[in-house]
């Protein structure tokens, strides 16, 4: 398991830190802010509407923000999106320009002929009848972890002496105007699925102990903690999860009872993977609408970035599927278009910036197509991407075959390169 140390992101959301990769699992700015601006608002809802059931691979699930928030977003959404699918037609005539690039991906037949037929399923009662998630991460504690994380906490300190023991204040800079959060109920789903199908997992000791050590638990939801201990009781082979909605719903109150059935998830599969990603979709025979690849950096774990991983994320994505990740490297994107993959930015609204990657299979669901001068930058050493021909290499000699290769390319270097363009006024 990988040690680390947790603290309140900018927009009052935990943060981890890992002391064994030396890296932040999310983003000081506010780990909530980044999964939503990173993995959510960049989805073509327009498209995943379409859909009446929808497969989603979290890659590096770690405390679970990505299919939190995706979650979340539905929710907040809800009644303008049931208006988008009931309306579908008219919505169709309004933005034309989506219009376009929606029929021609039909013309294309790209879709299967069962979503084709919206009118179908405009009459649901939920956005989507069944949404699945693949949720896949090494670390088991994590997963365990996941559904208790805080969010939204306004008055947050952090302790500096810790952040600076692990040099985790170097990230963290003022704090945001917003402080989201993740429903509750989320939260529960969450906490119930693993209990319903991982139920080893709320019984690790190593879990207990962190929800329930001093040093950790403001960072945890105390009324969740204390459904878990009612939890591990029922977790033998009586176990049966009508007990923990009771136990739920006592500490929930009237108000929010009401609340929580406009706000049911009818169909929710989450299927958890505690293992390499790499093993996971080696085998997998499922097609994915989404997938989130959000992995530390590819310098500290280049066996989730290599052209061999991406070669079989293209084979598992559906035709109108989309892959994003927040990083922009020149080695990852060639990488992505080597694998076959068309690729664009993700631009951040409020930054007014391109920030991240999307890949798809069909040019026409990009929306920030990469520049010129970007997809230069692909040919160049630093778009020489790493390899793991059998999906077994350890990071360390995937990084030193890697250092070969660029020593013994003849391309030019991305310095030079940019160097060029700016000579030619470009
Ligand atoms: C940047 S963090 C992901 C943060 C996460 N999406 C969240 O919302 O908390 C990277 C994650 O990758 C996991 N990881 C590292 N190497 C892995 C591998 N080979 N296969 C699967 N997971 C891996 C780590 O345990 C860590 O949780």
């Amino acid at each position: 398991m990988s040690e680390f140390q947790a603290y309140f992101t900018n927009d009052g959301s935990v943060g981890l830190y890992s002391q064994n990769y030396d890296d932040i699992y999310h983003s000081a700015t506010g780990a909530l802010t980044e999964a939503y601006e990173k993995f959510i608002y960049p989805i073509n809802w327009d498209v995943l509407l379409l859909h009446d059931n929808i497969n989603i691979l979290d890659i590096c699930y770690g405390i679970g923000y990505n299919t939190k928030c995706f979650l979340n977003f539905i929710f907040q959404n809800k009644k303008k999106f049931l208006k988008k699918k009931n309306n579908f037609k008219k919505f169709l005539n309004k933005d034309q320009s989506s219009n376009e690039d929606i029929a021609s991906i039909y013309a294309d037949k790209i879709i299967t002929p069962k979503t084709k037929n919206c009118n179908e399923t405009i009459y649901t009662d939920n956005v989507f009848n069944k949404i699945s998630v693949t949720a896949i991460d090494n670390d088991e504690i994590l997963f365990g972890l996941s559904p208790f994380i805080k969010t939204g906490v306004k008055n947050f300190k952090n302790d500096s002496d810790l952040l600076n023991k692990h040099n985790i204040e170097r990230y963290l800079k003022k704090k945001n105007k917003n402080f989201p959060k993740i429903k509750n109920l989320i939260n529960f789903q969450i906490l119930s699925k693993i209990a319903q199908n991982s139920p080893e997992i709320p019984q690790n000791p190593r879990i207990m102990s962190i929800l329930n050590t001093k040093e950790y638990s403001r960072f945890f939801i105390g009324d969740l903690r204390r459904i878990n201990k009612y939890l591990l009781k029922y977790t033998s082979s009586d176990y049966n999860l009508s007990n923990l909605h009771n136990i739920y719903y006592r500490y929930l109150s009237y108000c929010y009872k009401n609340r929580l059935k406009r706000y049911k998830i009818q169909d929710f599969d989450f299927n958890i993977k505690i293992d390499d990603a790499r093993n996971v979709i080696i085998d997998d025979k499922n097609l994915y609408n989404l997938i989130f690849l959000d992995a530390f950096t590819p310098s500290k774990c280049p066996c989730l970035w290599s052209y061999d991983f991406f070669r079989r994320l293209y084979e598992i994505l559906e035709a109108d599927g989309m892959l994003l990740t927040y990083s922009s490297s020149a080695q990852v994107r060639s990488a992505m278009k080597e694998a076959g993959f068309e690729i664009g930015y993700i631009y951040n609204k409020r930054l007014k910036k391109y920030q991240g990657t999307v890949a798809v299979k069909n040019k026409l669901l990009i929306k920030h197509p990469l520049s010129d001068a970007d997809l230069g930058l692909l040919n160049t050493k630093a778009g020489i991407f790493y390899r793991d021909e059998n999906l077994n290499a350890q990071n360390e000699a995937i990084i030193a075959s890697h250092k070969i290769e660029v020593e013994n390319s003849n391309r030019i270097s991305s310095s030079q390169y940019l160097k060029t363009r700016r000579n030619n006024g470009l």
